[in-house]
C-alpha cells in the first residue's frame, strides 16, 4: 500500500512536475512518505517546482513538538529531502490569527492551480484530516473543535500529555476539488471505518464516506483494512 502510493506522487512529479501535493501526517502514510523519500533519492527525481501542503495540525502544539504534523512533515519529508521552506505551506497553529492562516492556506491552493493529488488517512470517527463528525462538505481551511475520539487516539503521538482542544485543517471541499485523492489505512483496526467508508451512506456524520463522491478517489487498503468488506468475502 505505501510502495503504491509513493510510486503514485512520483509518476505525478514526472507528468507534472510543478505539481501540488497534499500531505496528511499520522501512522498511516509514514512508510509512503520514507518511500517516498527513497525513491525520490533513487530516481534522482527532481521535485524542484513540486509545491507540498499539509493537511491539518494541532492548535497550540509547537512545531517542535513531536506530536505536532509539523514535526511529522519535518522529520519524514522536508529535512531528509531538503526541500525549500518557499515549496512548503503549513499552518502555523501558534498563530493568534488562525482565520488569516485559513485564508492564506486557501489561498496559496487557489494561486497555485488546486490540489493535484491529496493523501489522507481516516480517523476512528471517520474524521478525514480534522474534519470531524458532522462537518459540513463545503468548508475550505477552518477551525474546529476537536472531537472526543481524536482528543483521545491523538494522544499516540505525544510523549506525554498534552491539551488538545482544536485542530486547523484543509476542508472537505479542498478534498473534493483536489484532481485526486488516495484514502490510506491499513491494520485490522480500520476494518471498521473502511466498511462505513465504501458501503454504508454518505453522510456528515461519518466525514470520510465523502470519497464515494469523488470522481477520482480511491481507498488504498491492505487485507486487514478490507477485511469486513461484503465483497471481500
Ligand atoms: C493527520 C490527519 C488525521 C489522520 C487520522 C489517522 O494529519 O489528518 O486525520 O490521518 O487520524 O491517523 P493514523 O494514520 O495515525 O491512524
Amino acid at each position: 500500500m505505501s510502495d503504491a502510493a509513493a510510486s503514485d506522487i512520483v509518476e505525478l512529479v514526472k507528468i507534472k512536475p510543478s505539481a501540488v501535493l497534499c500531505l496528511a501526517s499520522g501512522d498511516t502514510p509514514r512508510l509512503t512518505c520514507q518511500m517516498f523519500v527513497q525513491k525520490v533519492k533513487n530516481e534522482k527525481l527532481d521535485i524542484s517546482q513540486l509545491t507540498f501542503i499539509g493537511l491539518d495540525e494541532w492548535v497550540n502544539i509547537p512545531p517542535g513538538n513531536e506530536g505536532s504534523c509539523h514535526y511529522f512533515f519535518r522529520n519524514e519529508l522536508i529535512n531528509p529531502l531538503s526541500i525549500p521552506e518557499k515549496q512548503i505551506h503549513l499552518f502555523d497553529a501558534m498563530s493568534d490569527k488562525l482565520q488569516d492562516e485559513c485564508r492564506k492556506m486557501d489561498a496559496v491552493i487557489l494561486e497555485k492551480g488546486g490540489i493535484d493529488l491529496m493523501i489522507v488517512g481516516i480517523g476512528m470517527n471517520g474524521h478525514i484530516g480534522f474534519n470531524e463528525p458532522g462537518v459540513s462538505f463545503d468548508n475550505y481551511s477552518h477551525v474546529i473543535d476537536l472531537d472526543e475520539t481524536t482528543l483521545s487516539v491523538g494522544q499516540k503521538y505525544f510523549k506525554s500529555k498534552v491539551s488538545l482542544q482544536k485542530g486547523i485543517t484543509l476542508g472537505l471541499k479542498h478534498l473534493q476539488e483536489s484532481k485526486k485523492v488516495l484514502l490510506l489505512a491499513n491494520g485490522k483496526k480500520k476494518a471498521e471505518v473502511i466498511k462505513k467508508t465504501v458501503e454504508e451512506n454518505l453522510t456528515h456524520s461519518f466525514p470520510a464516506s465523502i470519497m464515494q463522491k469523488h470522481t477520482h478517489g480511491i481507498v488504498m487498503i491492505d487485507e486487514e483494512a478490507a477485511s469486513l468488506l461484503t465483497q471481500n468475502k
